[in-house]
């Protein structure tokens, strides 16, 4: 039986998580596990899987449950992660699920616990890639990817050495997006943004793909995953979310993996590590499909990914704000304060006006990214 530890379980990844583990009852055990605001979802995964330990946003839900609960340790807030994280002092996975830089501290904490990381929280990587991997090296625990693209990459990086790869190609459907101009974008509703054409996801992660800077996000997580040089790692629309990732070799042959857009495939593929089990889920029909296309990714169209290649080649902090205001600008056009065009000019606002920090520490990057949020917030929603 393998212990998991699981931060954000009331997600969409979190959700899938829970239904793969319930596949594999005699395989995994769930521990612990975090929510935020969804105390209702927590009730059920309590009664399902009776967990020992978890951690909700607020101290008041937290007391609630106590009452509720009074066989099951509980914690709250920043805190509460790195607890879930880091409960108990037996072996197992944490599950990584949670949204935001959030999610970096905790998972400091679990690879200090010699736990192997299943990562789905790509912004850890993004703000924190300098410090993770060594700790992954240090600490001698596997670190291995949720994400569909770099699941894909970690599977076609098997057919050669690492030397002989000449790059590495992620794929992109393009987001809700796609098909307009930049002019049409200047009108474009929440409600048009969060309509993605081939996932269900988080509302984050959707308009980070409707943007683009998901795909910022996914080479910059290449980068760290797979140590490959940032100029041989290069990305694609490919619309039809078969293909996820390629990888080609100095000899020219380029290993695809293909599924059908089902995070449930490399959430089960990361948990069974390097076992590949029967499932019931839908497999590729080629007939039905008949056509994979591919576009050239567009820089110019899409700011925010040529931004992800300028703050990792200089790194230091400006990863850190580049993530931060992001995240701040993206919750300001959920909550309808700001038009769509004007996450992209925050977020270079914010990356064109930071001043660097060479090789930063923790406490900077956890400094940093909260000035970058409270000054986005405080400008936009006078807080
Ligand atoms: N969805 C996908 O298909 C997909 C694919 C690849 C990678 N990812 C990555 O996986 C991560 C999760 O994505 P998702 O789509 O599952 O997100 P999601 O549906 O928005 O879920 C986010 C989870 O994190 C919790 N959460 C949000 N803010 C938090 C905070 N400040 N502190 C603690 N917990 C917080 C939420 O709790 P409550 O709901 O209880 O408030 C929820 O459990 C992201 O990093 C995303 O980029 C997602």
């Amino acid at each position: 039986m393998k212990n998991i530890y699981l931060l954000g379980a009331s997600g969409s990844i979190g959700k899938q998580t829970l239904d793969v583990i319930s596949r594999y009852q005699d395989k995994f055990i769930l521990k612990s596990f975090s929510v935020n605001k969804n105390i209702a979802f927590a009730k059920e995964v309590i009664n399902k899987f009776k967990p020992e330990m978890v951690s909700v946003g607020n101290y008041d839900d937290m007391l609630q449950l106590k009452i509720e609960f009074p066989n099951i340790l509980f914690s709250f807030g920043e805190q509460g992660l790195i607890d879930v994280a880091s409960y108990s002092n037996e072996d197992g996975y944490l599950v990584n699920a949670v949204m935001g830089s959030a999610g970096l501290v905790p998972t400091i904490a679990a690879i200090k616990k010699k736990r192997d990381i299943l990562l789905a929280n790509k912004e850890t990587l993004v703000v924190g890639g300098e410090i993770i991997m060594p700790l992954v090296e240090k600490y001698n625990v596997r670190l291995l990817p949720i994400d569909s693209e770099h699941s894909a990459i970690l599977q076609c990086l098997l057919s050669g050495k690492k030397e002989e790869v000449s790059r590495i190609i992620i794929t992109a459907s393009g987001g809700s997006f796609r098909d307009k101009t930049r002019k049409d974008l200047k009108k474009v509703s929440k409600e048009e943004a969060l309509n993605h054409p081939n996932w269900d996801m988080g509302s984050k992660i959707t308009i980070d793909s409707a943007t683009m800077i998901n795909k910022g996000f996914e080479i910059i997580e290449a980068y760290y995953l797979f140590g490959i040089e940032i100029d041989k790692i290069e990305t694609l629309i490919h619309r039809e979310s078969i293909i996820h990732g390629m990888v080609e070799y100095n000899d020219g042959t380029v290993i695809a993996q293909m599924a059908i857009p089902d995070m449930r495939i490399p959430i089960e593929y990361a948990l069974l590590y390097p076992i590949r089990n029967k499932n019931e889920y839908k497999k590729i029909d080629f007939e039905k499909i008949r056509n994979l296309s591919f576009e050239k990714m567009d820089l110019e169209r899409f700011p925010l990914l040529k931004i992800a290649y300028d703050v990792i080649r200089v790194k230091g902090i400006l990863p850190t704000v580049f993530n931060a205001a992001n995240e701040a600008a993206v919750n300001l056009f959920l909550k309808d304060k700001i038009g769509f065009l004007e996450i992209e000019n925050i977020v270079i606002s914010s990356v064109n006006n930071a001043k660097n920090i060479i090789k930063p520490s923790i406490s900077d990057i956890i400094r940093v990214d909260k000035m970058i949020k409270e000054e986005i917030n405080r400008k936009y929603e006078g807080k």
